[in-house]
């Protein structure tokens, strides 16, 4: 482990001073740092800051900026209690980081917002400061800037007044450098309080109507309410405002007391809305108020222990959403977005582990990993609760906040806590999770007559076997399993008479919320679907285990196709969500254009038909959630058939409004989509484009994103590319997914890989340096499942290995590719056998 700055210095308390021009482009900073130096010589963090000036108790001292390291080395005149005072300039740049404008019209009318993102490594672009999370300290802002009347200025802590045009905000509470938070600009705002009286906000442009803060304002309050009441520890701001940013690279960010968001992560308009945005929304916001506890009031000691952060918080969003809107089944949506991402990414050799080393700001950003230390993070703690109970969980936290509040911690001090209040052991089961990468199928067999179980890591493409075991809670339904298997083998006993008593099949990882999954023999498997009564999670399980089994090669891909038929009039949201991940699947076993196509395409057709019938094309009032959530999929698959009178039914639908945002949210994207495909012309196409520049509806821009993809003239999808790069049409922000959409569009695929190659230097200045850019290759790989695709992938991005930040996402996902193309090369001719045979 390097050395951190904090060794040596020590910050008490910042003096920030901003001066911050719109105009110009320009900052003029003063930050004056209290704190104890252990040395006289001593760092501290500063990138792309210009610095002009370096004092100690106000006596000039020598300095050097090192910008390969990012810091300002200070020598001193004495170790102890110092005073340091930097001036400096920087630049208002677009990148996103640090302080940056975002952009926005209103009634025609170019405006600008300015904001910031500091995690992770971005505060020492604002001023220069210890830039580690383990250096905690109070913080007074000062801000100035080219002020306009009517205009609004927020930030962590309430301001507390404002003298010759600058203002001055009160002293925070000891805090982390990336939780530092303030935004300026022409603002709307909705507010209210919790029972204990903490203000609420909702912060957005103007270029918004005011409805559309409404819903974002009840979750905070509500989410607010629960976690004080669930961690048994108050929330310790006066204020916890959420703010919309019309630029914003990540999701949506914690700042304590003034968190971040994306437009569509927060607004939404309540009167033309989809159940599964809401879900959407109420699951963003409760994520980022989770952090206000674990993340800012205790944060951990280095970015290693980044889990400690945002498992949590992935795992509480769920946890809270449940208790504020119970009908909702929320825990249903992880399983069939958390849990999946999880185990497929986790099944690839060369993932990380949840708990990972790492030093640079690059490795830092590397590991913010959906699949990783999100889903898998979250997974690991779903397990410890149902482990742990809530009741033994509620007690630990609340140790754990009293023992490390306005401090830090490691995962073992979490353990310990855990530990003490539940009287388990649950650090050790759990170091076989955090600290080793992938996870393991448990096989169930009858060998001999007895019921035998053996776990062993399971990998999708070539794996190196290493022998690792994990401490599996097993959730069996008979009890002749034990609570933890700890061994690669387990003999459970005579299965007959193991059958017989229990009086039902025998099943594993009940409830799906352990991260391994089930290989059972055909026996067993057998036994299950003839005789087991079971529930939406116990079917979904199923279907999600025997695909990433046919995806691992472990049983033959052909063997799901008759399963989609046993399955597809299930009215279960969530088996449905299961059951079209597995028929999209088989997608890339068809070249597009052949008779192939056509037979999935009649596939498809079959499995839908009768749900179309059943949903049709037009909400009602008062669906069921479940069937409000299966729609989606049905329709979009009805469309992949050519149904054609769901065809017809969209086409009307659409000719029925004049604007396209009297669409009904629910259906939009199904119908916007079935025009470009179907009935796609220029003048649809300069429609949608213009529609999509002019709305300030995520939700309608989102939508039309997805449509204008589609369109299957290679002219138009052209005009598409070309105006990727022009940041007036798409925001660098939203980017990726018209990327991703013309590259799954086979019309398209050329067109956007050869721009992702052309353009790649632009992409790295545009967004790079942040976690964004590797998911452009992540994107890539995804879809990507030819010989010839792999080794221009290769060919492109082997030279780049290097790249610091990119080297195992490149490793991984030519895995990725590899495996998928030896799938396709294997098992196409079955699996289009049986599709064939299943249509006559
Ligand atoms: N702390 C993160 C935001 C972040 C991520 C900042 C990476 C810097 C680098 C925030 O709490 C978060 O997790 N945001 C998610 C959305 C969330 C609802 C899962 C994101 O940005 O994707
Ligand atoms: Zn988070």
């Amino acid at each position: 482990m390097s050395k951190r700055l904090v060794e040596d210095f020590t910050p008490n308390n910042y003096q920030i001073y901003l001066d911050i021009n719109r105009q110009s482009k320009m900052i003029k900073g003063v930050t004056t740092i209290t704190g104890h130096a252990n040395t006289t010589e001593i760092a501290v963090n500063q990138k792309f800051l210009q610095v002009d000036r370096v004092q100690v108790s106000d006596q000039d001292v020598p300095f050097s900026v090192d910008d390969d390291n990012e810091i300002i080395k200070i020598t001193l005149p004495a170790t102890g209690e110092v005073v340091v005072k930097i001036t400096y300039q920087a630049k208002l740049t677009d990148t996103m980081m640090g302080i940056y404008p975002s952009y926005y019209e209103v009634n025609g009318e170019s405006k600008e917002l300015i904001g910031t993102q500091f995690e992770t490594t971005a505060a020492r672009q604002a001023f220069p400061c210890v830039d580690e999370p383990a250096a905690k300290a109070t913080f007074d802002l000062a801000i100035k800037f080219d002020e306009q009347p009517g205009e609004t200025i927020i930030a962590n802590m309430p301001e507390e007044r404002c003298e010759d045009g600058v203002h001055y905000f009160k002293r925070t509470v000891k805090m982390s450098t990336y939780l530092i938070a303030f935004a300026f600009g022409d603002m709307q705002k909705k507010l209210t309080e919790t029972k204990s009286g903490v203000k609420i906000g909702v912060f957005a442009t103007k270029a918004h109507q005011a409805k559309e803060l409404d819903f974002a304002l009840e979750i905070a309050k509500r989410a607010i309410e629960f976690y004080e009441d669930f961690y048994q520890t108050p929330y310790p701001l006066e204020h916890s405002w959420q703010l919309a940013l019309p630029d914003f690279s990540a999701g949506a960010m914690e700042n304590w007391g003034l968190v971040t968001y994306r437009e569509a992560y927060l607004l939404l308009d309540p009167d033309n809305t989809t159940l599964d945005n809401k879900q959407l929304v109420a699951t963003v916001i409760t994520h980022e108020l989770a952090h206000q506890w674990f993340g800012d009031l205790v944060t951990m000691n280095w970015w290693d222990d980044l889990w400690l952060n945002e498992s949590f918080a992935n795992m509480m969003e769920y946890l809270s959403v449940d208790a504020i809107h119970p009908e909702w089944k929320i825990w249903e949506m992880f399983q069939t977005s958390e849990v999946p991402m999880a185990l497929q990414r986790d099944a690839t050799d060369g993932v990380q582990p949840v708990h990972v080393n790492v030093e640079s700001p690059a490795e830092i950003d590397s590991i913010f990993d959906g699949a990783i230390v999100y889903a898998k993070g979250s997974r690991m703690l779903v397990m410890v609760r149902s482990l742990l109970g809530d009741d033994a969980l509620r007690k630990g936290l609340k140790k754990y906040f009293t023992a490390h509040q306005y401090g830090n911690a490691k995962g073992d001090d979490l353990w310990d806590a855990l530990g003490e209040a539940s009287g388990m052991q649950i650090g050790e089961i759990m170091h076989s999770w955090l600290n080793q990468p992938g996870y393991p199928v448990v096989s169930a067999n009858v060998i001999d007559g007895h019921l035998k179980l053996h776990q062993q890591q399971f990998f999708i493409g070539q794996g190196q076997d290493q022998g690792r075991l994990w401490k599996i809670p097993l959730n069996a339904n008979y009890d002749a399993a034990p609570q933890i298997m700890d061994q690669a083998d387990l003999d459970l006993g005579d299965y007959q008479e193991l059958r017989a008593n229990n009086g039902q099949p025998f099943r594993l990882n009940v409830g799906n919320n352990s991260h391994f999954i089930v290989k059972y023999d055909e026996t067993l498997l057998n036994d299950i679907l003839d005789h087991g009564e079971l529930d939406n999670i116990a079917q979904l399980q199923l279907l999600q285990d025997l695909r990433l089994l046919a995806e691992g090669r472990e049983i033959s891909y052909a063997t799901l196709v008759p399963l989609l038929q046993w399955f597809s009039n299930s009215h279960f949201a969530i088996v449905n969500a299961a059951l079209y991940q597995i028929a999209n699947s088989l997608k890339k076993f068809v070249i597009p254009g052949t008779a192939l196509e056509d037979n999935l395409r009649q596939l498809f057709d079959q499995i839908s038909k009768q749900q179309v019938t059943r949903l049709g094309w037009q909400p009602e009032a008062g669906e069921s959630n479940d069937d409000q959530l299966t729609r989606p999929y049905v329709l979009s698959a009805s469309l992949y058939a050519k149904n054609s009178a769901s065809l017809k039914a969209a086409h009307e639908l659409f000719n029925s409004v004049d604007k396209l945002a009297e669409l009904p949210a629910s259906v939009r994207p199904a119908v916007l989509q079935n025009e470009a495909e179907n009935y796609g012309t220029p003048e649809l196409f300069d429609r949608m484009i213009s529609a999509y520049q002019k709305t300030a509806d995520p939700g309608l821009k989102k939508d039309l994103c997805f449509a204008v993809t589609k369109f299957t003239d290679p002219e138009l999808l052209t005009k598409v590319v070309n105006e990727f790069e022009n940041t007036k049409v798409i925001k660098p922000q939203d980017l990726r997914a018209w990327y991703r959409g013309v590259l799954a569009n086979p019309a398209g695929q050329q067109l956007a890989w050869d721009w992702l190659r052309n353009e790649w230097d632009w992409l790295e200045v545009t967004v790079g340096g942040d976690m964004e850019f590797a998911t452009y290759i992540t994107v890539t790989a995804g879809i990507f499942h030819t010989i010839d695709r792999l080794n221009e992938f290769k060919d492109f991005f082997t030279p780049k290995i290097n790249t610091p930040g990119l080297t195992r996402e490149i490793n991984m996902d030519i895995r990725v590719i590899n495996s998928r193309v030896d799938l396709v090369d294997n098992e196409k001719d079955s699996v289009n056998k049986v599709i064939e045979s299943s249509i006559r």
